[in-house]
C-alpha cells in the first residue's frame, strides 16, 4: 500500500551527532513530507544502514570532517540515487555536513522500502521512492525532490538533469553544480554539453579511479551474479553463460561467472575490448551466434536492443535474459512480446514468456538493473569508495562552482587519490613510497642503457 507519510514531528532535538562511527539519528522538530511505502519498515531499514556503515570506512572519516567543519551548511540538494542501505551513509553524511538533502529513486526497481522508512522515520531525511513505482509515480518522486529547490543535483543516469531541463527550469536560477555516478548518465550529459544545453557543472563521479575500477567492475560483476542467483537458484557451473558487453561492468561480470564455473562468451561492437576478452581466454563472438548456445545472457552495454527479435527467435527453449546496464532499453521487451502467446511470474522477479513455437524464454527483473531488482545492489565496502567521491565532489561544487565552467568535467585527481589513500588505510594496508633517487629518475631522461 502506498501511503503519503509525514514523519511524526518530535519536539525534543535528540542525539545531536557526535560519532561519526556510527549513522547518527537527529529528529527535527519539523514533519517531513515524504512517500515511502510503509513507515513501519523503518526498523529494519536502520539495522540495514548501520550494517552498511560498519563496511563504510572512508564514508566514515569523511562525516567525522563534516561534522567539524560543515562544509554544506545551508546547501539544499536533490538527489536521484538508487534507495538503498550505502546510499543512506552518503545522505546522512551529507546532512551532517549542515545539508538539506532529499531523495528520490534513480530506478523504480531500485528502492529498499524499509532504508526508504528509516531515512525519514530516524534521520528526518525526506525519500520520494517506492520500490516497483510505476512511471508516473517515478517522474512525481523527482519532482518531489525538485520541489525543494535544490543548489546542487546528484543523479544517476541524468533523469534529474533531464528533468529539469525540459520540465523544470523554473529551479536552474538556485542551482550551483551537479554530479553523475553511472556511465550512461554522463553520456547523456556529455550530449547535453555537446548541444550546448548543460546549464550547470557536472563532476563526472564514474569517471574517477576509485569509481569505475572498483565499483562498476567488482560491484556489478559480484552483484550481478547475486541477482540472478537470488531469482533463479540457476546452477553457474556448466552454463553458457552470455555477457554483452566488454566494459567495466562486463569485464567483472565475466570474470565472476567464469569464476562460477560458467562458458562464458562475450559479445563487443568495440575491437579492442573484444580482443582483451579473448587473451582473458572467454569465447568471443556475434549475439547471432550466441543466441543459439546461450543458457544465461546478460547485458551490461549502456546501449539500446542488444538482444532483439532474431535473437530470441533462435535461443534455447528455458533460456534466461537479463539485464545489468542502466536503463531497461538493453533488451528489446516489445519484440520478446510481439513473439510471445502468454506470459506469467513464476518466481519473484522472473516472468516466463510463451512463444507461439512453443519454447519458453525467461526474462528477469523486467530487464531493469538485476542487481538491485532482485538482489541488493553493490556491497558496501565498495560504495565506500563511490560515495566518498560523491561526497567530497559535492564538497567540491560548493566551493569551487563560481569558476566552473558548465561542462561535465572529472573529479579532480587529488580527490580521486585521496579516496585511494584512505581505503588502503582503512584495510590496514601500506605501500611504498617514491625514494627521493627515483623521483628525480623519473622526472628526468638522461639515464639510458
Ligand atoms: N548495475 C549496476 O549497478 C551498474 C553499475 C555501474 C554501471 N552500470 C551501467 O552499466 C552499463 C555499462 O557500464 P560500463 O561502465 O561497463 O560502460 P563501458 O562503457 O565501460 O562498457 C560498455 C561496453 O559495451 C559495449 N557495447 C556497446 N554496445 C554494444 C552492443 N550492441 N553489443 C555488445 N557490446 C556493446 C561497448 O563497446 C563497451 O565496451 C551502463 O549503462 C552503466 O550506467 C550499472
Amino acid at each position: 500500500m502506498t501511503i503519503q507519510i509525514f514523519a511524526e514531528p518530535n519536539k525534543k532535538e535528540i542525539m545531536a551527532t557526535t560519532t561519526a562511527t556510527t549513522p547518527s539519528t537527529q529528529r527535527l522538530p519539523v514533519a517531513t513530507p515524504s512517500d515511502v511505502k510503509n513507515i513501519e519498515l523503518a526498523d529494519l531499514g536502520k539495522k540495514r544502514i548501520e550494517w552498511a556503515n560498519q563496511s563504510m570506512k572512508v564514508l566514515q572519516s569523511i562525516r567525522k570532517d563534516f561534522i567539524k567543519n560543515q562544509p554544506l551548511k545551508d546547501i539544499r540538494i536533490a538527489a536521484c540515487l538508487h534507495v538503498t542501505a550505502e546510499t543512506a551513509n552518503l545522505a546522512i553524511t551529507m546532512r551532517d555536513g549542515g545539508a538539506d538533502v532529499a531523495l528520490c529513486a534513480s530506478n523504480p526497481l531500485s528502492t529498499q522500502d524499509d532504508v526508504a522508512a528509516s531515512l525519514v522515520r530516524d534521520y528526518s531525511i525526506p525519500v520520494f521512492a517506492i520500490k516497483g513505482e510505476d512511471n508516473e509515480t517515478y517522474y512525481s518522486h523527482i519532482m518531489a525532490a525538485l520541489d525543494r529547490k535544490p543548489h546542487i543535483t546528484m543523479d544517476d543516469g541524468a533523469d534529474l538533469v533531464t528533468t529539469i531541463l525540459t520540465k523544470r527550469t523554473d529551479v536552474l536560477a538556485d542551482i550551483i553544480g551537479g554530479t553523475e555516478e553511472t556511465t550512461t548518465g554522463v553520456i547523456r550529459l556529455r550530449a547535453m554539453a555537446q548541444e550546448g544545453v548543460l546549464k550547470y557543472p557536472i563532476i563526472a563521479v564514474n569517471d574517477a579511479d576509485t569509481k569505475h575500477l572498483f565499483d562498476n567492475r567488482y560491484g556489478t560483476g559480484q552483484s550481478t551474479i547475486d541477482g540472478i542467483i537470488r531469482s533463479t537458484n540457476y546452477l553457474l557451473s556448466g552454463s553458457h553463460f552470455v555477457v554483452a558487453g566488454y566494459g567495466w561492468c562486463g569485464r567483472g561480470l565475466a570474470s565472476r561467472a567464469k569464476g562460477q564455473g560458467a562458458d562464458v562468451i562475450v559479445t563487443e561492437i568495440n575491437p579492442t575490448r573484444a580482443l582483451e576478452a579473448v587473451m582473458e581466454g572467454y569465447r568471443v563472438m556475434s549475439m547471432d551466434e550466441a543466441a543459439k548456445i546461450g543458457d544465461i545472457f546478460c547485458t551490461v552495454t549502456g546501449n539500446k536492443n542488444v538482444i532483439r527479435r532474431e535473437h530470441f527467435e533462435a535461443m534455447r527453449d528455458g533460456a534466461i535474459v537479463c539485464n545489468s546496464g542502466h536503463f531497461n532499453v538493453e533488451i528489446d521487451i516489445p519484440a520478446l512480446d510481439k513473439l510471445s502467446s502468454s506470459k506469467r511470474t513464476t518466481r519473484p522477479f522472473v516472468e516466463e514468456y510463451s512463444l507461439r513455437d512453443g519454447r519458453k524464454i525467461n526474462l528477469l527483473g523486467e530487464g531493469r538493473l538485476i542487481n538491485l531488482a532482485a538482489a541488493e545492489g553493490h556491497p558496501p565496502s565498495v560504495m565506500d569508495m563511490s560515495f566518498a567521491d560523491q561526497a567530497l565532489s559535492v564538497e567540491y561544487l560548493v566551493k569551487n562552482h563560481a569558476t566552473l565552467p558548465k561542462e561535465v568535467f572529472p573529479v579532480p585527481q587529488d580527490l580521486d587519490k585521496r579516496v585511494a589513500k584512505l581505503k588502503l588505510e582503512s584495510m590496514g594496508i601500506k605501500i611504498d613510497r617514491l625514494t627521493s633517487d627515483q623521483e628525480e629518475y623519473l622526472a628526468s631522461w638522461s639515464e639510458g642503457t
